[in-house]
């Protein structure tokens, strides 16, 4: 059985603390001037010192619940994305699930950094295609504040914490036709692995260690991979560019959003970019920006979307969505 999953409900959550570019300037050899122009980021929220990835998660899976008009009890399938879970084990999905009281099916964490939540989308997608669900919460949930090296200003003044989430259900017949998410690509090159990681973990360091970066490696690659992603999947689908409405990419950096959106051909006004008031919260960009987007009711009925992302190991997808 083949259906299609169609996105009934997004959420998220930033945490209430904000930590500034004038603020960070103060503690790290840098300046508001410099964040604003080199990476678009005017400010980060930062989790409470009690805050974890669980209550990060659940605040934004609540919000997205509310917003498909569906209960909790009806989720089955949980996929978390995230680099930085509560314990090494269990997933912390798992918490999430009991949290929230549900009680069916799967409930699992995906590791792909900032790709991450297109990896979950597409798990989920593929579950629902094949019967295995009905009704997934798709989440990315990051605590960056955690793994940062608060000295290194290479890094440091990139990323914050922030929650999104979708409820994705399967189609119900007739009604949603042409609608949902139409198809997904995936991929990796561990080759890069030394260009974007964490310098910690449980077999390595037994810490949860730092966050190292080739900053310029990493953006020539976003810029290249996002971009041949979308027009990808674009061809395969009989579409060109001229029938997107919007394009979702990874939050990371404005150049890069925008040279993904030059790129591609695309107006600068169907590129969705909430970057500004989060900065990269990893897994967490892309329902991010597609809540901004829904909030501001950017998307209508029937709408092409185009979400894309690139991160460590290298990862990257990309998924075209029908609104
Ligand atoms: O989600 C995937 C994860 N990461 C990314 O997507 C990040 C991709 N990379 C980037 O966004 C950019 O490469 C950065 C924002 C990290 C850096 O921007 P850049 O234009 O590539 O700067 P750069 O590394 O070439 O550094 C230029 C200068 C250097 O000084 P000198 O050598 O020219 O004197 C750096 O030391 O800027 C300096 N610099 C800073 N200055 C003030 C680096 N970081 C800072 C800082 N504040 N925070």
């Amino acid at each position: 059985m083949i259906r299609q999953s169609i996105i009934r409900g997004v959420g998220a959550y930033l945490p209430e603390r904000v930590l500034s570019n004038d603020e960070l300037s103060r503690t790290v050899d840098t300046s508001d001037e410099w964040i604003r122009q080199r990476t678009g980021i005017a400010r980060r929220h930062i989790a409470a010192p009690n805050e974890t990835t669980t209550d990060l998660a659940c605040e934004a899976a609540q919000r997205a619940l509310e917003h498909a008009g569906v209960r909790a009890e009806d989720v089955d399938l949980v996929v978390l994305a995230t680099t930085t879970p509560d314990n090494t084990f269990p997933a912390t999905a798992t918490r999430v699930q009991a949290r929230l009281g549900i009680t069916k099916g799967p409930a699992f964490d995906i590791q792909a950094v900032c790709t991450g939540f297109l990896y979950a989308l597409t798990q989920a997608d593929n579950m629902i295609r094949l019967g295995q669900a009905d009704c997934a919460l798709v989440i990315g949930a990051e605590i960056y504040s955690r793994i940062l090296d608060w000295q290194d200003r290479g890094t440091c003044v990139l990323f914050g914490d922030g929650s999104g989430a979708v409820v994705l259900k399967a189609a119900e017949n007739g009604a949603d036709a042409g609608r949902g998410v139409m198809r997904t690509v995936l991929g990796a090159d561990g080759r890069y692995y030394d260009s974007l990681y964490v310098d910690g973990g449980p077999a390595t360091t037994q810490t949860a260690g730092h966050v190292r970066m080739q900053g310029q490696e990493v953006f020539k690659h976003a810029v290249d991979r996002m971009s041949r992603l979308v027009s990808k999947l674009l061809e395969e689908e009989g579409l060109s560019v001229a029938d997107l409405d919007w394009v979702v990419p990874h939050q990371a950096n404005i150049r890069i959003i925008n040279k993904v959106g030059e790129r591609l051909g695309v107006d600068k006004d169907k590129v969705v970019i909430s970057l500004e008031e989060h900065a990269n919260t990893s897994a967490a960009t892309i329902p991010l920006a597609m809540d901004h987007a829904v909030q501001r009711q950017l998307f209508k009925p029937g709408d092409l979307v185009g979400l894309t992302a690139m991160g460590g190991g290298f990862t990257w997808g990309a998924a075209l969505v029908r609104w």
